[in-house]
């Protein structure tokens, strides 16, 4: 796999990637992260912690590298890849996994849950493991992706009866479920939570599950 240092790559085996996670008790991995922030932001503060940012754009992911390179934050990694195509992390080794703000396929899986991509999730997690989604997404702000994707109108009727139980009938177990206002994405340390507090208003859905079993 390719893991993005600065302004280079770096390539990584399977072995060295699971070896850097076994030395962590702590794991959280960012799927969809964009530029990083979220990785960068909380690898600062959480030094026992190892945090891991997943997005297919290489371009994006050296935003917050090249920060972590200058500050030497040692417990980020930034890794090239997708929901479709996951790093390969041994199963049960992962506290948290955090799905904010997904577009693209990744937005379809989480409003259209499917059972490979739940499970997927769910395996990688430890037990008592979490699952953290923040999605939303307006007909008429993003026209073509709610087409394209042929996404149904987010309203709260299909986080609850739709989306929620989906994840459950695989296994997840539900922690909580909030709507978000623009003012309560400020918890958020990510860019695009930052942006849409500064846009226009849109349903935003906070969603979280546990893995039990
Ligand atoms: C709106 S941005 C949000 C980025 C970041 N989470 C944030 O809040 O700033 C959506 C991200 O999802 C990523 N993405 C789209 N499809 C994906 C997929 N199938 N797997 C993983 N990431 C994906 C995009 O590359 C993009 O960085």
């Amino acid at each position: 796999m390719r893991l993005v240092v600065g302004n280079k790559q770096k390539e990584l085996t399977n072995e060295e990637l699971n070896k850097i996670i076994s030395t962590y008790s702590s794991v959280v991995v960012d799927i969809g992260t964009g530029d990083g922030r979220f990785v960068y932001k909380n690898g600062l503060i959480n030094c026992n912690v190892l945090y891991i940012g997943v997005d297919p754009s290489e371009k994006q992911l050296r935003v917050y590298s090249k920060k972590a390179l200058r500050r030497k934050v040692n417990n980020v990694l930034f890794i090239v890849g997708s929901m479709e195509q996951m790093p390969i992390i041994a199963n049960n080794s992962v506290d948290k996994i955090y799905i904010t703000l997904p577009w693209g396929t990744l937005l379809e899986s989480i409003v259209k849950p499917k059972k490979d991509f739940v499970l997927k999730i769910f395996n990688l997690l430890k037990k008592d493991g979490k699952l953290i989604t923040t999605f939303g997404y307006t007909p008429e702000l993003e026209p073509s992706e709610s087409k394209r994707l042929n996404l149904p109108p987010m309203e709260e009727e299909l986080v609850i009866k739709t989306i929620i139980p989906s994840f459950e009938s695989y296994g997840f177990t539900l922690d909580d479920y909030k709507k978000l206002s623009k003012k309560d994405l400020r918890d958020t340390e990510t860019t695009w939570a930052k942006r849409l507090r500064f846009g226009k208003d849109r349903k935003i859905y906070c969603v979280s599950f546990w893995k039990k079993l």
